[in-house]
């Protein structure tokens, strides 16, 4: 069972970093808190170790990891750094951007699921930082839940599905941002946004930086994206009931004989009691999202509506979290 430690993040105990980074190095699975979800941390380098992840989580070979840097030098010495990445580290990092680019050869095969790009990011965590930071290398790290299921932005959460699979949790209390990272390949000319998340595209264009989404792509671009970037093909963030979408201008759903929850930011015209969850602004539908999802399958509902909010803001991430939770089954199409 794991061992969990509880930390304060303004002031972590540096002889528990020190114990948890070691684990690191010799190749152990530690789970940390970053802003914004918790992560699932080894040793980037290290393919035995890597590999442990893709056990522990249940995740596909295929879907690769990000690599969690605590300095610039590092993502030098991982990926092909070009000038326009780096004047993002500089003005984004750390947070809750991530970025692909060419990966040089120090990172295994598996780590970056047989791409020859990888994705790195420096989470602005302090314990994040500081763990990686005593490690003394990049750490690969998907969040923390078992494949498929909503990503865990507090420690008992990790507890609950990876407890019994790893050797340390790191625990500070729930995380700030609720859901992940933004991720945008650069290796192109036009920067492409992989997956919407806690960094708004509307922080990306105002720096400057032109950012095609997915709805923008044709029909052939986004086949290409999904092959890119595996990790968006499955069915994830899903409870074990199902979750329906209430759109903006539609009639609430109307569900005979089931018993339903909710969760979103508008009021829903009937009376749920404490099936229902509100969120009194985007930031906070964001924060919650994840433990709400879980929060009403504990509580034992058939059904959850869910508040899909506009496009704005991190409301592009809290839509594709919705939307990707409410698909019935794996989606494999092209
Ligand atoms: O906020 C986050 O990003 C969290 C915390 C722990 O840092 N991590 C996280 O990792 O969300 P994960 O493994 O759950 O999601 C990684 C995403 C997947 O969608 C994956 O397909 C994509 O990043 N990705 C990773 N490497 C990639 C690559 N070389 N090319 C394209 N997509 C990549
Ligand atoms: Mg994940």
């Amino acid at each position: 069972k794991a061992v969990v430690y509880k930390l304060d993040r303004w002031n972590p105990d540096e002889k528990i970093i020190n114990l948890a980074a070691e684990e690191l190095r010799k190749g152990h699975l530690v789970a940390f808190p970053t802003e914004t979800v918790y992560g699932l941390g080894a040793n980037a380098l290290d393919e035995e170790a890597v590999r442990r992840i893709f056990l522990a989580k249940g995740r596909p070979q295929d879907n690769p990891l990000i690599v969690h840097v605590a300095a610039i030098e590092t993502a030098r010495e991982i990926a092909y750094c070009d000038e326009r990445a780096l004047r993002l580290m500089d003005a984004f990092w750390p947070g809750p951007l991530t970025l692909v680019m060419r990966a040089k050869d120090v990172v295994p095969k598996v780590t970056r699921g047989g791409l020859d790009t990888v994705a790195v990011r420096m989470p602005s965590h302090p314990v994040a930082l500081a763990l990686i930071e005593a490690s003394g290398v990049p750490i690969a790290a998907p969040s923390a839940n078992t494949s498929g299921r909503p990503s865990p932005t507090d420690a008992d959460t990790v507890y609950e599905d990876l407890g019994d699979r790893i050797e340390v949790i790191l625990d500070c209390g729930p995380t700030d941002v609720g859901v992940e990272s933004t991720v945008i390949d650069i290796t192109e000319e036009k920067a492409v946004l992989l997956r919407p998340g806690g960094l708004p595209i509307e922080a990306l264009t105002d720096f400057g930086e032109t950012v095609l989404l997915p709805e923008n792509l044709s029909r052939e671009r986004e086949i290409n994206l999904k092959k890119r970037s595996p990790g968006t093909r499955y069915r994830h963030y899903a409870p074990r009931c199902k979750v329906l979408l209430w759109k903006a201008e539609e009639d609430w759903p109307k569900i005979r004989g089931e018993r339903v929850g909710y969760m979103g930011i508008r009021r829903p015209p009937v009376d749920l009691g404490d099936d229902a969850i509100f969120f009194d602004s985007l930031e906070n539908y964001a924060r919650g999202l994840f433990m709400g999802l879980r929060y009403l399958e504990k509580r034992g509902v058939e059904a959850i509506i869910a508040d899909y909010p506009e496009k704005r803001g991190v409301g592009l991430a809290i839509r594709d979290r919705l939307y990707r939770a409410s698909l019935a089954e794996f989606d494999e199409k092209p």
